[in-house]
């Protein structure tokens, strides 16, 4: 069930992991395809902030994003965010901009500042960095 949730990540990513490669110029990324993206750290290997992380996930962004499966839910997939070139909008996938989004909201996704306290966004941005 991995297996194949990881095989349709590589195909249906390729081409247009290859559009955005060639746009960011990042050839060396490119080169290396979409097994260069390893696959989340399992449960079962996260550290304390992590995991406390993970809980801020289930309970802030579950409802919307898949964390360990590709495929969109009201929005996309997380797996791997930090680990591609880029973010699905086409931003940087940096602290920042993940931070701006889940503060401000983007489009559909509303804003969460008043729902989340420093702590919070601490351990969810741990977590994400394991997907
Ligand atoms: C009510 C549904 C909803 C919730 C809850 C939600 N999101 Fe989103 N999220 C979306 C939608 C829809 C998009 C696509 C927005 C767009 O680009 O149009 C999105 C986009 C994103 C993106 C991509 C931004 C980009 O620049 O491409 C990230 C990262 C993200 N969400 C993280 C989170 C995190 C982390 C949480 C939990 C704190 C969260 N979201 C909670 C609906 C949601």
């Amino acid at each position: 069930m991995g297996f194949v949730a990881f095989g349709d990540r590589c195909e249906n990513g390729f081409v247009r992991d290859i559009l955005r490669v060639l746009a960011l110029a990042g050839v060396a990324a490119g080169m290396a395809g979409c097994k260069s993206v390893p696959p989340p750290t399992p449960l079962s290997e996260l550290n304390a902030q992590q995991m406390r992380g993970h809980g801020v996930y289930q309970a802030k962004c579950a409802i919307c994003h898949y964390d360990r499966q590709t495929g969109s839910l009201h929005g996309p997939s997380l797996l791997g965010m930090y680990k591609k070139p880029a973010l699905p909008s086409g931003a940087a996938a940096t602290d920042e901009r993940v931070t701006a989004t889940v503060l401000r909201g983007r489009n559909m996704m509303p804003a969460m500042g008043n729902t989340m306290d420093q702590q919070d966004l601490d351990d969810l941005l741990a977590y994400l960095h394991t997907l």
